[in-house]
C-alpha cells in the first residue's frame, strides 16, 4: 500500500464530508470510511499481512487519517445541525400576539343588571342573600310551603319532573324561589332577613313566559314583624328600583298557600309615547305576590309559629327588567342575540350601587 494512496483517500473522504449537507449523508460517509467494511477499516485489516516496518508506518498514517476523518465528521455534523436549526426556527415560528379589538363589545345582560340592583337595594335595607338548589324535592318545593300532594296550586305550576326514583319520589326543577324560605329557616336562627334571587323553571312559553326565568324571594322572620313592615319595605324597594320619588301601590287581597293573609301588589303606571312610566298614571301593573308567612310554613321550617312570625314575597326578576328598561318580549332575554344584547345590555364594570346610581 502506497502512502500516496492514503493521501488521495484522505482528500476524497474529506471532500465527501464537506459536501454532505444533511445528517443522513454525513452518516453514510462515516459508514463508508470508518464502518466495519469501510475504506479505512479495510486498510487497517490489511496491516497484518505487511512486513513489520511497513506495518508500522502505514498503521501510524492510518491512525492519523482515522482521527482526521472522525474530527471532520464531528465538525461537519455540528455545522449541518446548526443550519437545520436555523431553518426550523425561521419556518416554524408562531405569531403569538393577538391583535387588540377596536372596542370592548361585551355587555352585561339586563337580568344580571337587575339582579345586582335588587341585591344592592335589599342589602341597604339589611337583607342578606340566600341560595338553594335548582333541583328540589317535593318537600321543599311544595309540601313544606303548605301545598300537600292533592293541593290544586300544584297543578298551576306546570312543573318539570325528573324520572321517578326507586322509592317512588321524583325530584323537580324548582318552580319558584320559595323553597329557599324553608331551607333558610331550617339552617338559620331568627331573626331572619334574606332575599333569594335565582333561576326557576316552568313548562310554559309565550311572549311573557319562558321555561326558565328568574325570581327573587324575600323572607323576614322574627317575633314582631307585621304587615305594615312589609308595605314599607316594598314601597322603599319600588322607589329605589324605579328611581322615582314616589310610587303609588295597591295591595290587593289574594291567595297563596304559603301566606295568610296574602296580597298581590300592583304599581301605578302611565303609557307615554310607547314607554312605560312608573309611579304615576291611571293604570295598574301587578309586580309581586306577598303575605304573612303561614303558620304551617313556619312549622315546616322547624320554628314555633306561636313565637315567630314574619312576611315573605316573591317577584319576577325578568319582569322587573322588562318594566324598568322597556323590553317588550321576554323570550329575547334568552336567545343570545348579540344585536339585542348590544342594544339592551349594560357596560361591563358599571356596577350598580346606591351611591353611584343603579342604572
Ligand atoms: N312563589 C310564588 C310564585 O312563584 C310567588 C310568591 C307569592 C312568593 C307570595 C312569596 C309570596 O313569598 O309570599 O308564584
Amino acid at each position: 500500500m502506497l502512502m500516496s494512496d492514503l493521501i488521495s483517500l484522505e482528500s476524497e473522504i474529506l471532500a465527501q464530508i464537506s459536501a454532505a449537507s444533511d445528517e443522513a449523508t454525513i452518516e453514510a460517509v462515516r459508514v463508508s470510511a470508518l464502518g466495519k467494511k469501510g475504506q479505512i477499516s479495510e486498510r487497517m485489516g490489511a496491516l497484518g499481512k505487511m512486513a513489520p516496518d511497513e506495518r508500522k508506518a502505514v498503521g501510524a498514517a492510518l491512525n492519523v487519517l482515522k482521527d482526521k476523518v472522525s474530527e471532520a465528521l464531528v465538525q461537519r455534523k455540528a455545522v449541518v445541525a446548526e443550519a437545520a436549526l436555523e431553518i426550523r426556527l425561521a419556518t416554524e415560528k408562531i405569531d403569538m400576539t393577538l391583535p387588540t379589538r377596536p372596542q370592548s363589545v361585551g355587555t352585561i345582560h339586563p337580568v344580571s343588571q337587575v339582579w345586582e340592583e335588587v341585591v344592592q337595594i335589599f342589602g341597604d335595607l339589611g337583607f342578606s342573600v340566600a341560595e338553594g338548589p335548582h333541583i328540589e324535592d317535593d318537600f321543599h318545593n311544595f309540601d313544606a310551603l303548605n301545598m300537600p300532594p292533592d293541593h290544586p296550586a300544584r297543578q298551576e305550576h306546570d312543573t318539570f319532573y325528573f324520572n321517578e326514583k326507586s322509592d317512588g319520589t321524583r325530584m323537580v326543577l324548582r318552580t319558584h324561589t320559595s323553597p329557599v324560605q324553608i331551607r333558610t329557616m331550617l339552617s338559620q336562627k331568627p331573626p331572619i332577613r334574606i332575599i333569594a334571587p335565582g333561576r326557576t323553571f316552568r313548562s310554559d312559553s309565550d311572549m311573557t313566559h319562558t321555561p326558565m326565568f328568574n325570581q327573587v324571594e324575600a323572607l323576614v322572620i322574627d317575633e314582631v314583624t307585621h304587615l305594615g313592615n312589609l308595605k314599607w319595605i316594598l314601597q322603599e324597594f319600588c322607589k329605589a328600583f324605579f328611581e322615582v320619588d314616589d310610587v303609588k301601590m295597591r295591595f290587593r287581597a289574594s291567595h297563596f298557600p304559603f301566606t295568610e293573609p296574602s296580597m298581590e301588589v300592583d304599581i301605578q303606571y302611565a303609557r307615554e309615547g310607547g314607554q312605560l312610566k312608573i309611579g304615576t298614571g291611571d293604570k295598574w301593573l301587578e309586580i309581586l305576590g306577598s303575605g304573612m308567612v303561614h303558620p304551617n310554613v313556619i312549622k315546616a321550617g322547624g320554628l314555633d309559629p306561636e313565637k315567630y312570625q314574619g312576611f315573605a314575597f316573591g317577584m319576577g326578576l325578568d319582569r322587573l327588567a322588562m318594566l324598568k328598561y322597556g323590553i317588550p318580549d321576554l323570550r329575547a332575554f334568552f336567545e343570545s342575540d348579540l344585536r339585542w344584547l348590544r342594544h339592551y345590555g349594560f357596560r361591563a364594570l358599571q356596577v350598580p350601587t346606591l351611591a353611584g346610581g343603579l342604572s
